[in-house]
Parts: structure tokens; sequence; C-alpha cells
């Protein structure tokens, strides 16, 4: 049973820190270097003021969107998060079911620790991929086939932790895997090893010999038809590039504050991306989002959808399939309040008016 005082996304982050061990605590939990990037995250939300209007006409109000031909009946997707058995014995087995009973969208982990197969197989949702390219572009290929396989409908390729973070958090725990946690899709597949020795470049020599570039876009977009996203798009001449890949969508982040800290929040972020990109590709974006007021604000700025992802981990590690839906639940219905107040009776209808003083989110 969910203990009574979750009402909240917050509330599940109190319970799942309360319950899990401090080391897998500290890799869920632990940001890039000095946790900055992370904290702007969450202020540039709690920064804005809503424009709050009454006396709207609410009846057939919505949250559904269409996105890539598909529709979705909120705005809110699972982002990629890896290893979730780590957090519960069931893993992604326990997270699509709960996504699944939700209605809503979900991004499998390119390193979930369940294979994305048998994810597929009790999933009754539209799953998306998250793909790292990897060494070898027949390892890529070999995924890519994979996912078209299990009725994956769109890959989410992950362009910015070509390295690790600086993660001194999850340093200082001394967090490691357990034995029965890997990613155990990418069995066989080779990763990157550092060959520096005493003085030589720690990161340059070896790590970073294969690293992906746009002409690996490029590639992979004429591998396969299926809708093709960029995950990690932080700045404005990258998304222009991206389209100019012919990409289908551009997920704006940070990776949760987890690779560059002090990269910009999330949300300023999007508002640069989406003054380029202008409507020509749908933008979601992700960091930080843990209210239906978030949602709404990142709609208002640009986004046509939102992913969420420490979060699900919360819920998963305190609920199972249960927690994810009611998290899930929640934050609908916190958006549907949110539309309610601020008399948008559809996505489509949250645009910048929504927002009550523009200026103050400016930087
Ligand atoms: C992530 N994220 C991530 N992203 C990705 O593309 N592949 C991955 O395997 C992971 N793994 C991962 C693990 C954990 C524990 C976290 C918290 C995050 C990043 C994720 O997709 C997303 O960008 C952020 O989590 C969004 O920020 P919030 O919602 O966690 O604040």
């Amino acid at each position: 049973p969910i203990p009574a005082d979750i009402l909240s996304a917050f509330d599940y982050e109190r319970h799942a820190r309360a319950r899990l061990p401090t080391d897998v605590w500290a890799y869920i939990d632990g940001a890039g270097a000095d946790g900055i990037t992370k904290r702007w995250n969450r202020e540039a939300f709690d920064r804005i003021p809503l424009a709050g209007r009454v006396l709207a006409d609410m009846s057939e109000a919505s949250t559904a969107i269409n996105l890539f031909g598909m529709e979705m009946n909120m705005p809110i997707i699972l982002a990629p998060t890896a290893f979730h058995m780590l957090v519960h014995p069931e893993g992604e087995r326990a997270t699509v079911v709960g996504a699944s009973a939700a209605k809503a969208w979900m991004s499998v982990s390119c390193q979930a620790s369940v294979s994305l197969e048998e994810i597929a197989a009790v999933s009754e949702t539209t799953l998306l991929f998250q793909l790292y390219m990897q060494q070898s572009r027949d390892d890529t290929l070999r995924l890519v086939r994979r996912a078209e396989a299990a009725n994956y409908r769109a890959l989410l390729v992950t362009v910015d932790a070509p390295v690790n973070g600086v993660r001194n958090d999850e340093q200082r725990a001394g967090f490691r895997l357990p034995p029965h946690v890997r990613a155990v899709n990418l069995d066989g597949m080779p990763s990157p090893v550092s060959r520096a020795g005493p003085g030589e470049s720690p990161v340059f020599k070896g790590l970073l010999d294969r690293v992906p570039t746009f002409a690996d876009i490029e590639w992979l977009r004429r591998q396969t038809s299926l809708p093709l996203l960029l995950k990690g798009i932080a700045h404005p001449d990258d998304a222009e590039r991206a389209i100019g890949c012919g990409v289908d969508g551009i997920v704006v982040s940070n990776h949760g504050g987890r690779t560059l800290d002090t990269l910009p929040a999330s949300l300023d972020m999007l508002k640069d991306v989406a003054a380029r990109v202008d409507g020509r590709v749908p933008l979601i974006v992700d960091g930080g989002i843990r209210r239906g007021t978030d949602v709404l604000k990142a709609l208002a700025l640009g986004a046509n959808a939102v992913m969420i992802g420490a979060p699900i981990l919360h819920a998963l590690a305190v609920g199972g399939a249960v927690g994810v839906l009611h998290l899930l639940t929640i934050l609908r219905a916190e958006l549907e309040v949110a539309m309610a107040l601020t008399g948008c009776r559809g996505v489509g209808e949250v645009e910048e008016g929504v927002l009550a003083e523009r200026r103050l989110s400016g930087r």
C-alpha cells in the first residue's frame, strides 16, 4: 500500500530517500559536481508566477495531444532512466505496467536492467527506445533493429553524455552496481576505456576516441524510418544542426543536472531553443518538473510535451507499478487543475499568456 501521506512528487522523493540504501540514493539523486544546474532546474520553475483566469468555459477540456502522428492522453512522458532494478526487484517490468495503466508513454533507457523485448512484452503503452550510439555502427544498428522488431515507436538518441559527468556524490558514497543489476541490452558491446598513462590526458586518451558526431546522426537517420529525436540539446545552434540532420524532434535537457554542472536551467534553455526552432519540429523538455504547474510553464514556453526522470524512480522504489501509476495520476490531475485555473481548455491553448510576469523569469 502507498503511504497515506504521499500526495505529490516531493512526497515520493522524501519516502524514497528514507527507504533506499545511501549509495543507491546517491546514484539516483546525485547531480554533476556541485549540483548547481540541478538546483537551477527547480528554481527556474519556482520563479515564474502564473496568470490566473476565471470563469472560462472548461467543457470538453482535455490534456490530449498528438505527437509524431500518435495520440497521447497527456503531455507527460517517462524519461529514460537507467537500472530500475536498483530500486525495485521487477525493475522496468514494474515501471511499464504503471505507465501502461496511466496510458503514459515510456522511454526505455539503453541502460535498462531488463531486456527491451521483455519490457515490450508486458507493455500496453507507446514505448520509445533511448539509444546511446555505440563504439561500432554494427552494435548501434543491432539495437535499432531490436527496438523496431519489438514495436518501439521512436528512437531517442541521447547526445549529452559521451562521458559521464563529474559525479562526486556517487563517488563519495562509493556507489557500484550490485551483481544482479547490469545494462543487459548492451551485453557483448564494449564500453570505452581510458588508456591514459601517468601524465597523459585522463579523459581524452582512449575514452573519447570514437564519440558520435552529427555525421553519425545523419547516418542513423538513413537507417530507420522510426521518428528520431535527439535528447540533450542545450543550445539553439545545435538544435539547428539537429534539424539539418532530419530529426523529428528535440529533447531540450541538461540530463537532470547530472552531466555538465552550471549548464542553464532546462526551462531557460527551452526558451532559447524554442525561439530558434520556431515550431519546425516538436520540442520536449525535461529537468526539475515536479508539479502540474511546472508542466504548464514548460508548455507555455514552447514545449509540446515534458519528460520526468527521477520522480518515476522515487515512485517505483516506494510503490512499484502502483506507485508509478499513482504519481502519473497525481501529475495529470495537477496539470488539469493548472489548466482549469488559467483558463486553458486544451494543451494547444497553453501559451505565454498563462505567465503573469514573463520578465521575472528572464536571466
Ligand atoms: C537519468 N537520465 C538518463 N538519460 C538518458 O538518456 N539515459 C539514461 O540511461 C539516463 N539515466 C538516468 C538515471 C537516473 C538515476 C536519472 C535521475 C536520470 C536523465 C533523464 O532521462 C532525464 O533527462 C532527467 O532525469 C530529467 O530530470 P528530472 O526529471 O530527473 O529532474
